[in-house]
């Protein structure tokens, strides 16, 4: 059976369409469904977790993987197998900012564990932790697609290339 005859149809509960989401949040998801053949609208269910992650203070609750699965007709497993797999997905409340420091191959042959070592010993805080005044949380994340400038980290949403624990300091200080 091909996956394109294969929707992941479910009934979706009404609370999707009233729940926690905002219509602002609904016209962004939506926006990304109408790129997809109606029948397939479980396409958009990275943009549309990223959506709701972020209005939810950077983390997903049980709850609203729910709603987004009744959302887009998909089973909450379907959803729940994206959030875990995917490492910009958090399920635990989180700092103010996310660091994370790239741990594949070409970055830690580069000195990304110098980055994780330095990290851990100064800001007290291991891959998965967030520190204590809430600054940041610390993550080790795959490859980030930044290869030919390892090592590579992301600081929210912005990419920083051949950082040294020196310069991955300054972007710290920065910082709220
Ligand atoms: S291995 Fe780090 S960006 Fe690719």
């Amino acid at each position: 059976m091909s996956l394109r005859s294969a929707p992941l149809a479910v009934e979706a509960p009404e609370r999707a369409r009233d729940g926690l989401f905002t219509p602002e949040i609904r016209a962004q998801i939506d926006a990304h469904v109408a790129k997809y053949p109606p029948e397939w609208k479980q396409s958009a269910v990275m943009p549309a977790l990223t959506l709701v992650q972020e209005w939810n203070g950077g983390w997903l609750t049980r709850e609203l993987m729910d709603d987004v699965a009744a959302y887009l007709d998909m089973p909450p497993v379907a959803v729940y197998e994206v959030a875990t797999f995917y490492g910009m997905y958090d399920l635990e409340p989180v700092g103010r900012h996310k660091i994370g420091v790239c741990n594949s191959v070409s970055c830690l042959l580069c000195g990304s564990e110098d980055l994780i070592h330095h990290v851990e010993r100064k800001y007290g805080v291991r891959p998965g932790e967030t520190t204590a005044d809430g600054r940041f949380t610390f993550k080790e994340v795959e490859c980030l697609g930044a290869c030919r400038h390892a090592p590579a980290v992301l600081v929210g949403k912005t990419y920083h290339e051949c950082l040294t624990p020196e310069a991955l300091d300054k972007l710290i200080e920065e910082l709220d």
